[in-house]
C-alpha cells in the first residue's frame, strides 16, 4: 500500500459515508446535495447516456416516463428533464429518495415541468404496481448491501418497461488519486470530498459488478471510471468508450 493511499484491492464495504449518517450536520449535507451537480457534470457521463440510450427511447413516441432511484439533490433528473424538453419530448420524470433530507432539499428547488420528487424506495413503487418506460440511477449502487442490490435490480426489471440504466463509479487507483487531487482545494463545508473518496473505496470494479449482476443485464465499463448496467442488453452498446465486462 502507498503511504497516504488506502488499499483499493477489495471493496471497503464497512466504510460509512458521512451523508448516510443520521446525525450528519444539516448545513454540510445541504451543501453536499447542492454541489453534486459539479461532480456529476465532471464525471458521470449522463449527457452521453441521454444521447445514446434515453433519447432513442423517447424518440419512439415523442416522450415517455422515467424513474430516477436515489436522486439525492436531484440534479441528474433535472438535467434529463431539460434535455428532453429541449428535444421536444413530453416526459414525466419521477425522482425518488428514501432519505427525508434529500427529499426535502430536492423538492425545495424551483419546479421543472414534468419532474416530481417522492420520498420512496423502489419496492414501494413495485407494490403500487407502477411502471415507467425508463429506470435510471446514478452513484447509488455502491451504497447498497448485497441483498439490497439484488432487490434493486429485480425491482428495476419490474418497473422499467423499455430500459434500465444504473451508473456508478468504478473503483480504481486512478479514480481515487485524481478525485483526491481534483477536489482538494474545493468543496469546503460539504461532504463531497470525504464521501467521494469513501464512495470510490466502496465501489465495485467492473469485474466485481459483473459477478454480482443477475443474468440478462449488460455490464459496460465507461471511460474514464464509470460502470454502467443496462437492461435489457443493447446490441452494439459495447463500442467506443463502452467496454463490455463479463
Ligand atoms: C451518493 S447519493 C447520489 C445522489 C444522486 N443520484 C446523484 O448522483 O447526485 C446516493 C443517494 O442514494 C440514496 N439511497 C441510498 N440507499 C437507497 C435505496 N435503497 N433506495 C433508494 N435510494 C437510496 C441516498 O439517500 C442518497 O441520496
Amino acid at each position: 500500500m502507498t503511504p497516504g493511499f488506502p488499499s483499493l484491492d477489495t471493496r471497503a464495504v464497512d466504510a460509512v459515508e458521512e451523508m448516510d449518517r443520521p446525525d450528519a450536520d444539516p448545513q454540510r449535507l445541504d451543501r453536499t446535495y447542492a454541489q453534486f451537480w459539479l461532480i456529476n457534470a465532471a464525471v458521470s457521463g449522463w449527457r452521453r447516456n441521454y444521447v445514446r440510450y434515453l433519447r432513442p427511447v423517447f424518440a419512439e413516441r415523442g416522450g415517455g416516463t422515467l424513474l430516477d432511484i436515489g436522486s439525492g439533490g436531484g440534479d441528474v433528473p433535472r438535467c434529463i428533464a431539460r434535455w428532453a424538453r429541449r428535444d421536444g419530448f413530453a416526459v414525466e420524470i419521477t425522482a425518488i429518495d428514501p432519505d427525508p433530507r434529500a427529499h426535502a432539499f430536492a423538492s425545495a428547488l424551483p419546479a421543472l415541468p414534468g419532474l416530481s420528487f417522492r420520498r420512496a424506495y423502489s419496492s414501494d413503487l413495485v407494490a403500487e404496481g407502477r411502471t415507467y418506460d425508463v429506470v435510471v440511477s446514478n452513484h447509488m449502487l455502491h451504497h447498497l448491501a448485497p441483498a439490497e442490490l439484488q432487490a434493486l435490480l429485480a425491482d428495476s426489471e419490474q418497473l422499467g418497461l423499455k430500459l434500465c440504466l444504473h451508473s456508478d463509479i468504478e473503483r480504481s487507483r486512478w479514480a481515487y488519486a485524481l478525485f483526491s487531487l481534483g477536489t482538494l482545494p474545493f468543496f469546503p463545508g460539504s461532504f463531497i470530498r470525504v464521501d467521494g473518496l469513501t464512495s470510490i473505496r466502496r465501489s465495485f470494479t467492473a469485474a466485481e459488478l459483473a459477478e454480482v449482476t443477475p443474468p440478462g443485464w449488460q455490464g459496460l465499463q465507461q471511460w474514464p471510471w464509470q460502470n454502467l448496467l443496462v437492461f435489457p442488453p443493447r446490441p452494439g452498446a459495447d463500442t467506443g468508450e463502452n467496454r463490455r465486462v463479463g
